[in-house]
């Protein structure tokens, strides 16, 4: 492996071994968060004024250390820490924002609780990649992956079935098929998922169905791409409080395709057995 300091691939899979890229993770999901506390701030009511505030505190934290990253060529010491300490204090955010809503302390606005609590995980999963980006088999991180975006991808387009306009039919109609295919999708990765700890050599299913699970994330993909197209042409009723959130679910779908698409070929050629693959 070639360390997960400099920026490359992630994950990146060898002799039967798949490890994330801590500097790759990090350019992306950086990007990700300061985008939450935009949301967040928007979907916030008038009368938040300091809850606002704090938001727009993380955009502008999260703005900074992107540009510290962007200059780096690799990730660590204090740029690190800086910024697992800004995922650790977004996750306490998130957190102590939903704590509120679900206290009814607060007023929701337009923050869905299932929507603070989607990128509060999306949070934990980026600082447990920043923290330990353990190398692992390919098929268990496959579908530790698998289990982890397709969940995201549910809620996804439960989000965007809640935001668009009920006159959007032909969408809504769309939208709540892939709802139907991704809830599937998801009960059965968590199947195999429990399966595979009984550490089966070859996992034949597993290949199958992730081919499956591209495919229809593909679909997602594109459902995502066109909705941002036409927010941006003004084409498309809904309460989307700017299109950059579709543009930000449908990267956060091309970023599963990807994770996918690198672990895949390592599985196919690990599936029969653990002794070829050491060649
Ligand atoms: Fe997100
Ligand atoms: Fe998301």
């Amino acid at each position: 492996m070639t360390g997960y300091y400099e920026t490359g691939s992630s994950p990146a899979c060898r002799s039967c071994i798949c490890e994330f890229n801590r500097f790759t993770e990090a350019l992306f999901w950086s990007r990700i968060m300061q985008e939450h506390a935009l949301f967040i701030k928007l979907g916030l009511p008038a009368n938040e004024p300091e809850l606002r505030e704090k938001a727009q505190e993380f955009i502008e934290r999260f703005k900074e250390l992107r540009r510290r990253l962007n200059k780096a060529c690799r990730l660590e010491g204090e740029l690190l820490r800086d910024l697992i300490d800004a995922v650790k204090d977004i996750i306490e955010f998130k957190a102590e924002l939903l704590r509120l809503l679900i206290q009814c302390k607060a007023e929701p606005g337009s923050n869905y609780p299932l929507l603070l609590d989607h990128i509060r995980r999306e949070a934990m999963h980026f600082l447990e990649l920043l923290r330990k980006p353990e190398p692992k088999e390919p098929l268990f991180i496959l579908l530790k992956e698998q289990v982890f975006w397709l969940r995201i991808m549910k809620e996804h387009i439960e989000f965007i079935i809640h935001l668009l306009d009920p006159s959007e039919r032909e969408l809504l109609n769309q939208a709540e098929g892939l709802r139907r295919t991704f809830s599937r999708l998801l009960e059965t990765a968590r199947d195999l998922e429990s399966m595979a700890q009984t550490r089966p050599r070859t996992f034949n299913t597993v290949l199958r169905f992730t081919e499956n699970v591209i495919t229809a994330a593909m679909e997602l993909r594109n459902f995502k791409a066109a909705a941002f197209e036409l927010a941006e042409l003004c084409e498309l009723l809904s309460i989307v409080s700017t299109p950059l959130l579709l543009d930000h679910v449908r990267r956060e779908a091309d970023k599963f395709i990807d994770e996918m698409e690198a672990i895949l070929p390592a599985l196919k050629k690990c599936n029969v057995g653990k002794d070829k693959c050491k060649q």
